[in-house]
């Protein structure tokens, strides 16, 4: 039965140094210095397998993308340029900044999240264990302009998306509600949902079979007075994916136009909680359930001031420990049952390709980067190219950090003759654990 979290610590299950043979190391060190300065192959996935045999191919929310990596909802996906960049940059998905739902007479019940802010401090930042990190400081939250604008922006983003195939996931704060309230804005997951659809699929959304949609629970609620009770916070878990799908059609898994997925957010509760609310997605039954989930929004430290703000939403190293420490509880709980979690794609201080694989050993197929894409430029190497392109070049080729590198680290691990693709990675996690 459940397992639960007992003890604080890293979830991590990776030492500290990989093990891998000097030649390979040799190949990737030539390669990160040689394309510095080049940059990145054009077709850079084909680039991995026919140099280092690694496919790098995978899905997020069940759809094929060409490579696991994804620009997490926020600042970074906020206008159509930013986008381009990403498309550019061959990203594999793009979420975009996430718009507050409203119904037909544009009437908003969460319109307090959407806050129009500009000023980001992008900080460095100690974990508790002293691990040093980066954080994103800001007191906005959600899409400030109005929603017509972002139904441009999906459509836009989607049609400029469909010759490189990179997919464009629209994200929406619906609805929930508050301790004292007892009805749910239905007109608004409604309009909002088939409003979404229509501009995702005006833009050419059709090339994938459906469209993914991340319902937003950020961290902000963690400070907000709805999300004191555990209660309404699991009630809103099971009753959202119903809404969303039910608004566009009843049809489930791949016959439904929209894929829903669940951010979930850490709650101001103890680890203990962060599995009730997985279990509560997974205990679903399938025509009910939600068809992937991103685990685990930031955290929120509700004293911190912020330009005159009170509370706001961090990151860095103890994020992950908390998310990898939770995931890593939850992927022994549904092996002990015999059972698989749905698709989930990784949020949360994934600044290095070990980090990225850290999340993948616990079953996660793509990964979701808001912060390592805004870090000052000196923090990468590279010196030509996008931001996003210079954090691609530090995550797949940083001889210590790198994705390669530590592909290449469980390889020898588990005595296999090739690289592990994504997929691969959670039969492996035993054979590679620390102890
Ligand atoms: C400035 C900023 C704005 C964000 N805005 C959103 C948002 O609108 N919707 C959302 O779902 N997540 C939002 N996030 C959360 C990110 O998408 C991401 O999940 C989180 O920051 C963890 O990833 P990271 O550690 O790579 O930053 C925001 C994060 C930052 C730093």
């Amino acid at each position: 039965m459940t397992q639960r979290v007992s003890s604080p610590g890293t979830g991590g299950c990776l030492p500290g140094k990989a093990n891998v043979g000097r030649e390979f190391l040799a190949r990737v060190q030539r390669d990160y210095e040689k394309l510095a300065t080049q940059g990145l192959p054009l077709k850079l996935e084909a680039y991995l397998l026919e140099e280092y045999g690694a496919d790098v191919s995978t899905e997020y929310a069940g759809l094929p993308v060409r490579n696991p990596w994804g620009k997490a909802s926020g600042q970074l996906s906020m206008n159509l340029r930013q986008v381009q960049e990403d498309l550019d940059a061959r990203l594999g998905f793009v979420v975009l900044k996430t718009v507050i739902a409203q119904n037909e007479s544009g009437l908003q019940s969460m319109d307090a999240w959407a806050v129009r802010e500009a000023r980001m401090d992008v900080e460095t930042i100690l974990g508790r264990d002293g691990e040093p990190g980066w954080t994103v400081t800001w007191k906005g939250r959600g899409w400030w302009q109005s929603f017509d604008e972002y139904l441009d922006l999906v459509r836009q983003s989607q049609a400029e998306a469909v010759p490189s195939g990179t997919l464009i996931v629209p994200s929406c704060k619906f609805h929930l509600p508050g301790p004292d309230e007892v009805d749910w804005r239905i007109d608004e997951y409604e309009f909002s949902t088939r409003a979404l659809l229509t501009a995702w699929l005006s833009g050419g959304g059709e090339q994938f079979s459906a469209m993914p949609l991340e319902k937003d629970f950020s961290p902000t609620l963690a400070g907000s007075d709805r999300a004191t009770a555990r209660a309404r916070i699991v009630e809103w878990l099971q009753r959202v994916p119903v809404l969303i799908r039910n608004a566009v059609s009843p049809a489930t898994g791949t016959n439904s136009p929209v894929r829903v997925g669940l951010k979930v957010f850490n709650a101001m509760f103890e680890d203990d909680f962060q599995l009730e609310l997985l279990d509560t997605i997974h205990a679903a039954l399938p025509a009910d359930r939600a068809d992937f989930f991103v685990y685990g929004n930031r955290l929120f430290d509700p004293d911190r001031e912020f330009a005159g703000h009170r509370g706001v939403a961090y990151g860095g190293p103890d994020l992950s420990d908390r998310n990898l420490r939770v995931m890593a509880a939850f992927a022994a709980e549904m092996n002990s049952a015999g059972r698989k979690p749905i698709p989930w794609s990784a949020t949360g201080n994934i600044c290095s390709g070990k980090m990225a694989i850290e999340y993948a050993l616990l079953g996660a197929t793509t990964f979701q980067l808001h912060t390592y894409f805004q870090l000052p430029l000196s923090e990468y190497v590279m010196s030509r190219g996008t931001r996003t392109q210079r954090a691609l070049h530090e995550l797949y080729f940083h001889p210590e950090r790198g994705y390669l590198t530590w592909l290449e680290h469980i390889r020898q691990s588990a005595g296999s003759d090739h690289l592990p693709t994504i997929r691969d990675l959670p039969s492996l996690c035993e054979a590679v654990k620390v102890r």
